[in-house]
């Protein structure tokens, strides 16, 4: 894509399976916030994390074609089971920047770690994708990653509960095993756990490091904007359209709770898939 005024006023498209992209989004706003963004989430298929992979490519191809038809300038893949399941697949196929949220999370990890012993929540199928340790072996083969996978997390997430004895009881369950493993550095490889990320760190009590491949991800855009030349420099207010795929969901109540700020509006689609 070439750099021009036209191009670069183009949106930003970022997609998840649901709301948990807004976390992304939120730290995206927080680095280029005169970009113009377009945001779907695929609210009538979520979760994406306990279906098979080959079906969720499916799902991801469909809306990554969706997005390109609104002519987006750069794609983020705001969504780890996506990510896993298809960002090398949308490369090949799409002639347009496309960023994932593993690759991010898995750098700033294996760069943090002192003692390469790293852990990993996420959904079952980021966990079964074996996505994380690729990226990881890639930067340093030596790490030890251990992958728990955290489904009742995105649960309770989803449905809006973010503190209380019962979360927390989610939270001892998933992260004990990786304390007995000694990690230093936890990756939280999934788009909802930022929300919870606070009362992770109090019950570790300051023994790891966690990473949110939402702030990674975020510089990334960034950096790729400007390496494309691809920043929109214009004074207009900036533009966010939102779509979700079903017909009644609370994305206006829960965005809101990921995003941080009022969604406003959201457009109702229907993807034939
Ligand atoms: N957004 C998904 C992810 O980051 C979590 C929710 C789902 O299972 O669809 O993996």
């Amino acid at each position: 894509m070439n750099s021009s005024k036209e191009n670069n006023e183009k949106p930003i498209g970022v997609f998840d399976s649901g709301v948990g992209g807004l976390t992304v989004l939120k730290e995206i706003l927080k680095v280029v916030p005169h970009e113009n963004i377009l945001y779907f989430g695929d609210t009538a298929r979520v979760p994406y994390g306990p279906r098979d992979l080959d079906e969720v490519r499916r799902f991801v191809f469909k809306i990554t074609s969706f997005l390109c038809e609104k002519d987006v300038k750069l794609i983020v893949v705001a969504c780890n089971t996506s990510t896993a399941a298809a960002l090398d697949d949308l490369k090949k196929e799409f002639d347009i920047p496309i960023i994932g949220v593993v690759e991010p999370g898995a750098r700033t990890a294996a760069y943090t770690t002192k003692n390469r012993i790293v852990g990993v929540i996420a959904t079952e199928g980021t966990v079964k994708s074996g996505a994380y340790d690729r990226e990881i072996a890639k930067i340093d083969p030596s790490i030890k990653l251990y992958s728990v996978p955290a489904p009742l997390l995105v649960e309770y997430i989803e449905k809006g509960i973010l503190e209380g004895e019962e979360l927390q009881k989610i939270i001892r369950t998933y992260i004990d095993p990786l304390l007995e493993k000694n990690i230093d550095v936890l990756i939280l490889g999934c788009t909802h756990f930022p929300l919870v990320e606070k009362q992770i760190l109090s019950y570790s009590g300051g023994r790891i490091k966690v990473i949110s491949s939402a702030v990674e991800t975020a510089k990334d855009v960034k950096r790729i904007l400007e390496e494309k030349g691809l920043v929109n420099a214009s004074n207009t207010r900036p533009q966010r359209i939102f779509y979700e795929t079903a017909r009644c969901s609370k994305f206006l109540e829960v965005g809101k709770m990921f995003l941080g700020e009022e969604i406003g509006k959201v457009n109702k689609i229907s993807l034939d898939i």
